[in-house]
């Protein structure tokens, strides 16, 4: 927990711009709340933190983010409890740890807890009406930090800037998806930074993932670097399988992001008496248990894809249709148990919930 309580100057937005929102139709990531933190990372400290109106920023063409990618990110949610209008965030002290991680790889320096939670604390408490109050979504939080020295040559930047912004979301993917098991190309390889939330990974994803869209698959389902036999995690999201009733999931390792949705859905599937395996998946054995009736379900999961099923896996030039989504009992309760818990309708026994004092 915090122990210092941080003072962050505000300036509020002169007039809210919540009331051109519609709640109920709502593209993910589009819309952005009233305001907005920022705090500076510079001669070897962080800076006085502000909440701003939400905003374009000022930046000079030579800001080493974006010529050689220190940059992280994190994705978080908080919900709204439709029974007492609580504002609720889900593990944010995970989001908090896995930045750090991220920071420490990127050589980026290390944020203050206090700084993270209250930062995102406070600004939650002025645009608490931005939280949906609609079931299936959320406020969409992203904590992310770049380097901001103005200086060409490679080194780590000495400045660094820390921006927490928020979106009300729906889903991510409105409906079940089509994904494909990536042959070629990879994500990340041992040693690289397949663990981090850095901006590098998902920009070299893209080309990729585009020539799968274009083949009508929305999502790629990355394998290992070395020789493409393994599964690893998919484009937005980590992905599982049910197989002869065992919920199996690549184990996380120096390639894989360890989610915080995808230990949310081991737990509560253990929790249910589920049989999980954490371990090297391979794609031989997924096709093969397709083709002996025996993969029952596949699903991605993550922050903003929530769980996402998925109806096909296409490999090598074959298509491979699973059954239908409402014949998925381990995903379909998992998710149902998960909305609950982030929104207060069950007990919270894992200690995952962070309510915002009002
Ligand atoms: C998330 O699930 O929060 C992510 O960061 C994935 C993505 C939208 C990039």
């Amino acid at each position: 927990m915090s122990t210092n309580t941080l003072t962050i100057p505000t300036q509020r937005v002169a007039q809210s711009r919540i009331s051109e929102l519609d709640f109920n139709n709502m593209e993910f990531g589009k819309t952005f709340a009233d305001h907005m933190l920022v705090a500076d990372y510079k001669d070897g400290a962080w800076q006085t933190p502000q909440i701003l109106p939400y905003g374009d920023m000022t930046l000079s063409p030579a800001t080493s983010a974006l010529h050689y990618g220190q940059a992280i990110f994190e994705g978080m949610k908080a919900y709204r409890n439709n029974a007492n209008g609580d504002i609720l965030l889900f593990r944010p002290l995970d989001n908090f740890r896995r930045f750090n991680i991220s920071a420490a790889r990127m050589c980026m320096p290390e944020l203050p807890e206090d700084l993270f939670m209250q930062g995102m604390e406070q600004l939650l408490r002025l645009d608490a009406d931005w939280v949906p109050p609609v079931p299936g979504s959320a406020l969409y939080l992203r904590p992310f930090m770049f380097a901001t020295d103005a200086f060409i040559g490679v080194r780590p930047s000495n400045t660094y800037r820390f921006i927490i912004f928020s979106c009300p979301v729906g889903a991510y993917y409105n409906k079940p998806i089509k994904a494909a098991i990536e042959p070629e190309f990879a994500r990340a390889a041992e040693g690289g930074t397949g663990f981090a939330k850095t901006a590098g990974n998902y920009g070299a994803a893209l080309m990729p993932s585009r020539n799968m869209q274009e083949r009508g698959f929305q999502q790629l389902i990355w394998t290992d670097a070395r020789e493409h036999k393994y599964i690893e995690e998919a484009g937005t999201m980590n992905v599982m399988f049910v197989i002869d009733g065992k919920l199996v999931t690549p184990a996380v390792s120096s390639t894989i992001l360890n989610g915080v949705t995808r230990n949310s859905v081991l737990t509560v599937a253990r929790d249910m008496g589920y049989p999980v395996e954490e371990r090297k998946v391979a794609v031989d054995e997924v096709i093969e248990a397709h083709k002996a009736g025996k993969l029952q379900e596949a699903f991605g999961v993550g922050t903003a894809a929530t769980v996402a099923q998925i109806l096909t896996i296409h490999y090598n030039g074959t298509d491979y249709e699973l059954p239908p989504v409402e014949e998925r009992e381990i995903s379909n309760r998992i998710a149902v148990e998960l909305e609950k818990i982030r929104t207060g309708q069950l007990p919270d026994t894992h200690g995952w919930i962070y309510k915002i004092a009002r």
